[in-house]
Order: structure tokens, then sequence, then C-alpha cells
């Protein structure tokens, strides 16, 4: 099954075992990560922002317009590493993927 390398808002590093019918997302909450995603996966929160580390983020599909304006309403957007997790499909070519939780608001 590929993987996910989370880095957790304390710092701390978890692999997860991923689902690639499911989003990133939901992948993190399925886990029990610390992530709020409050909308449910509708673009429409931002809570379930991560930073994608920057080897990583060049390979994941542009963000919609949508996604985009939400992102850079956040005081923790950092331009080039910030998404949406529930934006991003988990599928098997992401095996490996690292990204890192915010705290939580
Ligand atoms: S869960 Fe609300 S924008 Fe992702």
């Amino acid at each position: 099954m590929p993987t996910i390398h989370v880095i957790d808002a304390d710092g701390a590093e978890h692999v997860l075992e991923g689902d690639v019918k499911a989003s990133l997302m939901e992948n993190l909450c399925d886990h029990d990560l610390p992530l709020d995603a409050d909308c449910g996966g509708s673009c429409a929160c931002a809570t379930c922002h991560v930073l994608v580390d920057p080897d990583w983020a060049a390979r994941l599909a542009t963000p919609s317009l949508d996604e985009q304006a939400l992102l850079e309403e956040e005081a923790s957007y950092q331009p080039g590493r910030s998404r949406l997790s529930c934006q991003i499909d988990f599928r098997a070519e992401l095996d490996g993927l690292r990204v890192t939780l915010l705290p939580r608001r």
C-alpha cells in the first residue's frame, strides 16, 4: 500500500498506509490525525490546510482558483507548499508523499 508521511504540529512523524480511493484529508482524518476539515471536503473552510514538502508540491495538480483563494487568506499560507488536503486525491503515484500539519486554530 502506498504510504503518506505526516509531520504533526509537534514535529512527530506518522507513516500512514494510504487509501487511494480517498482524498488526502480523508486519509488524515481516518488515521485520527489532528485536522478539522470543517466543511467535509467542499473547499469552503481551509481547516484542512497542510504544507506539502517542496519536492512533492510540484508533482500535484495545480490548485483550483477557489482553493488558491482560500489558501491566500490563511495567515500560515506558504506559496508553493500550502494546499487544502481535501482537494488532493491520494493515488498510488503519490507513494511517499510528505506533508506537515499546522497547529489547530
Ligand atoms: S475540508 Fe473544508 S476546505 Fe478542505
